[in-house]
């Protein structure tokens, strides 16, 4: 039995004011029924690891670098982020692929490098409207899939997001038949290379999840929680989601 997951994205969203929004959080759900974790941008990491830390809600990075320490100015590695308290970081995110050309060769060497830190990777694949229309999603999800989750996946070190590009920041969402068609897929493909480990990792959708739709949408088979952008800065939506995910 896979326990839910509700992921918050804060992308390059929140001053140290906004940590507020986790203590809001917390205080409405102090025992939520599914794993939370929100990533905020990494000049909040430490900060919110701190305050977390006595809560149900953990804490995660949006990228890292895939080298443990070095000459990389601007970069943070996996290691700094566990030291942080973090347990999480979010690997191949569609918008570090589109404006930093992350190739899933990359993203398969971010994510050993997330396992050796001792922490869980959360990574994303999705495909284009472009690629949607032209009827190949599931040759780019699959591709995507091989390329950038290395041998040794299991529930603990690994989550996959199913992210339609499309669908982020945009108010658009696949059918239901059609997120269930791309996460029923995606399970065949883990447990075909991971066998059980394969069954254990958690498949998260994101893409303009909001309260409103996140009930029919985890209602999904193989739907195991969601990686949510906009809806997750607000405690308040967020925390409906949570709700949701925790039925
Ligand atoms: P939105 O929920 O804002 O569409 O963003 C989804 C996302 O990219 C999460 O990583």
């Amino acid at each position: 039995m896979r326990r839910k997951l509700a992921a918050g994205n804060w992308k390059m969203n929140g001053l140290m004011q906004t940590l507020a929004e986790v203590e809001t959080l917390h205080t409405a759900h102090p025992a939520p029924r599914c794993d939370i974790v929100v990533c905020p941008p990494a000049t909040l990491m430490c900060k919110m690891a701190e305050i977390c830390a006595p809560m149900a809600i953990e804490v995660g990075a949006q990228d890292c670098h895939e080298n443990e320490a070095g000459a990389h100015t601007g970069d943070i590695s996996a290691p700094m982020i566990a030291d942080t308290g973090a347990r999480y970081v979010i690997l191949g995110h569609s918008e570090r692929r589109a404006a930093y050309g992350e190739s899933d060769a990359l993203v398969c060497a971010k994510t050993r490098a997330v396992w050796a830190a001792g922490l869980t990777a959360i990574v994303c694949i999705g495909e284009t409207s472009k690629e949607r229309d032209a009827g190949n999603t599931l040759d780019i999800v699959g591709r995507q899939l091989a390329g950038s989750v290395p041998d040794g996946a299991c529930g603990s070190n690994t989550v996959i997001a199913y992210e339609p590009v499309w669908a982020i920041g945009t108010g658009k969402t696949p059918s239901l038949a059609k997120i269930a068609e791309v996460h029923n897929f995606i399970r065949s493909r883990l447990t075909n290379r991971c066998a059980a480990d394969g069954d254990a990792i958690r498949i998260l959708y994101g893409g303009s999840m909001t309260p409103r739709n996140v009930e029919k949408i985890t209602a999904v088979t193989n739907v195991d929680g969601g990686l949510v952008g906009g809806a997750s800065l607000k405690a308040a939506d967020f925390g409906a989601i949570v709700a949701t995910l925790g039925k």
